[in-house]
């Protein structure tokens, strides 16, 4: 199968390196040989890691019949829906790790794609396989709450400001030259990107059709030095939390940072990585951990997706974000 990658930065890179080291195991699983051939970037003349052809026209690869699977590494919105909806409208499968585009447009790109494989486990926890366990791991449960660390950037800002009294600029900018941070930080330091993430859980685990705008969303740009001596005094941590809840037939979500006991498992989630516990029904609380950022942690999500599209055949899409859930379960408002 011939892919395409849209985006040859951080993810991207790594993306197509990936599938060159680990070319050997890659193809068995995948029962086909997977060939990154062709990546978009801006700008031709930066010097990259990688040894596919790039071109900065993205109809050179939505145009190219032979290309079966789009790999959408770009970041941001509008340019990536563009593209996406025409390389679905192709009939190209679309692996993407965009949060959020998926945030704004995932029911109408699933649609969109019907039975052409639409497919986004990169996009929630990096590397932790979030989705799959939602998805498949868990579907026989009600899933009665979600609640985790999910966002690299910031639990890697917090960590460092905690454990080394680093400031919060400096390990900011620490944080992007290690290619964790979105293209604009803001979107990790003010709780969007999380909240992103937690929007695609929100329909995935509860059939839940919201936008950012609809959830309470807080960052990590008030806490002062001051805060982070005061909670380790009585041996808490600050963590950015992102918490999806059911309540009735309400279904709260929100993000914001949490005081949380240095005893409490989810407070030893330091560094980049990320932390997941998913409470169900029938099997009770779930964890998964494992990094939240970074390129080749990403990834390795975005290839999972790429060898299971080719595994099942373009023809056979995996449960995605339906609008008939299961459950008839509606956002709990933000001001209750
Ligand atoms: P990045 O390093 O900024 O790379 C973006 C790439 O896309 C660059 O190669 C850039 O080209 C190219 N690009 C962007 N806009 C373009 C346009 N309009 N036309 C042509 N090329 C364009 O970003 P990243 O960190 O790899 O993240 C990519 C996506 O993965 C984002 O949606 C992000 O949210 C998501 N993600 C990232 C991580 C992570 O740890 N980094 C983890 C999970 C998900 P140039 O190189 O020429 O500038
Ligand atoms: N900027 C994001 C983070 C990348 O720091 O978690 C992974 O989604």
């Amino acid at each position: 199968m011939r892919i395409g990658i849209l985006g040859v930065g951080t993810v991207g890179a790594s993306v197509a390196n990936i599938l060159k080291d680990n070319k050997d195991i890659i193809t068995a699983r995948a029962g086909v040989e997977l060939e990154p051939v062709i990546g978009l970037v801006n700008n031709l003349n930066k010097e990259r890691n990688v040894s596919i052809k790039l071109t900065t026209d993205v109809d050179e690869i939505l145009n190219d019949e032979s290309i079966d699977i789009i790999v959408e590494l770009m970041g941001g919105i509008e340019k990536p829906y563009e593209v996406v909806k025409k390389a679905l409208e192709k009939g190209k499968a679309v692996v993407t790790a965009n949060k959020a585009l998926l945030a704004y447009h995932r029911y109408e790109l699933q649609d969109l794609a019907g039975d052409t494989p639409f497919e986004y486990e990169a996009a929630v926890a990096g590397g932790i396989p979030i989705i799959n366990a939602l998805r498949d791991g868990l579907t026989a449960n009600h899933i009665e709450s979600i609640r985790g660390i999910m966002n690299g950037t910031c639990n890697y800002m917090l960590t460092k400001m905690i454990n080394e009294g680093v400031d919060y600029h400096t390990i900011l900018a620490e944080a992007q030259e290690l290619g964790y941070a979105e293209a604009d930080p803001t979107f990790d330091v003010g709780g969007f990107d999380a909240a992103h993430k937690l929007l695609i859980l929100g329909s995935i685990a509860y059939g839940i059709d919201a936008k950012p705008e609809d959830i309470l969303i807080e960052g990590i740009e008030n806490i002062a030095p001051a805060d982070i001596d005061f909670a380790s005094e009585f041996n808490y941590s600050i963590k950015l939390l992102t918490i999806a809840k059911k309540v009735g037939t309400k279904i709260e979500l929100r993000v914001h940072p949490v005081l949380i006991s240095n005893d409490e498992m989810i407070a030893k989630v330091d560094g980049v990585m990320n932390g997941v516990s998913v409470i169900g029904d029938k099997v009770g609380e779930t964890m998964y951990y494992g990094p939240g950022a970074g390129g080749d942690a990403t990834a390795s999500a975005v290839i999972a997706n790429i060898v299971d599209i080719a595994r099942r055949g373009k023809g056979s899409p995996m449960l995605g974000f339906e609008s008939s859930h299961g459950e008839n379960l509606t956002l709990m408002p933000k001001e209750e």
